[in-house]
């Protein structure tokens, strides 16, 4: 699935070296002030247990970027913020850029949290380096942000303030405005006069574009399984993708 204006060497006419310095400052400032994030941004205990089951004791386990609850389950993990894989002092991290992971068949297992929307590039290239990375069998489990399949009213969203966390408003408002691509900044924009939370400031003046699809958008996967412990679990899948890895 390819977005208007994602190509594999620009995204929304920004070339992708570029984008990739502002991204990582993006995730510096926000990995430096993680304490102020919950659920649905970062993974809940129950998560972590979905994504357990879907391993093998021995299985070799790639992490795709620094999220702290799943590390205990990575063999390795991989992201392109120099600063944070310093600040992590492992020889388990790895500094990498998803859309060029430096291995080739050597993992039973990737996964990742909130990647998908993360991801500067097409799903297609995404894949394509999971693919390469994964021995024959290899699985791939992600939490996934999701967009309704039918799409909300926008000021029904809206009126949706305060009666969810921040985070969660944010995404509802992310996901009523995705197509399914949306900019960063459009974001900032349109949460700020309902709700200026203090974490909204990271996304001042963002060029990123996130990725909201919906289930029915997403390549066939084997395995989907549903969190329930916070608010908007019910649009944060942990999926497992098996025979699409194997096949394509
Ligand atoms: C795993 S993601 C998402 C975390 C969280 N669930 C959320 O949605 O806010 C955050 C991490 O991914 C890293 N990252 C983002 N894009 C990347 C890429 N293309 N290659 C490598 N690392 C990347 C960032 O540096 C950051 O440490």
């Amino acid at each position: 699935m390819q977005s208007a204006y994602i190509t594999d060497a620009t995204v929304d006419g920004i070339f992708w070296p570029n984008l990739r310095m502002k991204l990582m400052d993006q995730w510096t400032r926000i990995i430096q002030n993680f304490d102020q994030y919950a659920s649905p941004l970062r993974p809940s205990q129950e998560d972590v247990s979905l994504y357990k089951a879907q391993l093998k004791p021995d299985d070799r386990v790639l992490l795709l970027g620094i999220t702290s609850e799943l590390i205990p389950l990575a063999t390795v993990l991989v992201d392109h913020n120099p600063k944070l894989i310093e600040q992590l002092q492992s020889p388990q991290a790895v500094l990498g850029d998803w859309s060029d992971l430096p291995f080739q068949s050597e993992f039973d297992a990737v996964i990742g949290d909130g990647v998908l929307t993360v991801f500067q590039g097409t799903l297609v290239h995404f894949f394509e380096q999971v693919r390469k990375v994964l021995r024959k069998g290899g699985s791939m489990t992600l939490r996934l942000y999701i967009s309704p399949e039918t799409k909300e009213d926008y000021e029904d969203v809206l009126r949706t303030k305060k009666k969810t966390g921040f985070h969660a408003f944010k995404w509802r408002v992310a996901q009523v405005l995705a197509n399914p691509y949306i900019r960063v900044k459009d974001l900032y924009n349109a949460v700020l006069p309902v709700w200026d939370h203090p974490t909204l400031q990271f996304y001042q003046d963002s060029d990123l574009v996130y990725y909201f699809p919906k289930l029915s958008e997403l390549p066939a996967y084997d395995q989907i399984q549903f969190p329930s412990s916070y608010d908007l679990a019910e649009r944060c899948p942990v999926v497992t993708w098996r025979n699409y890895i194997q096949t394509t």
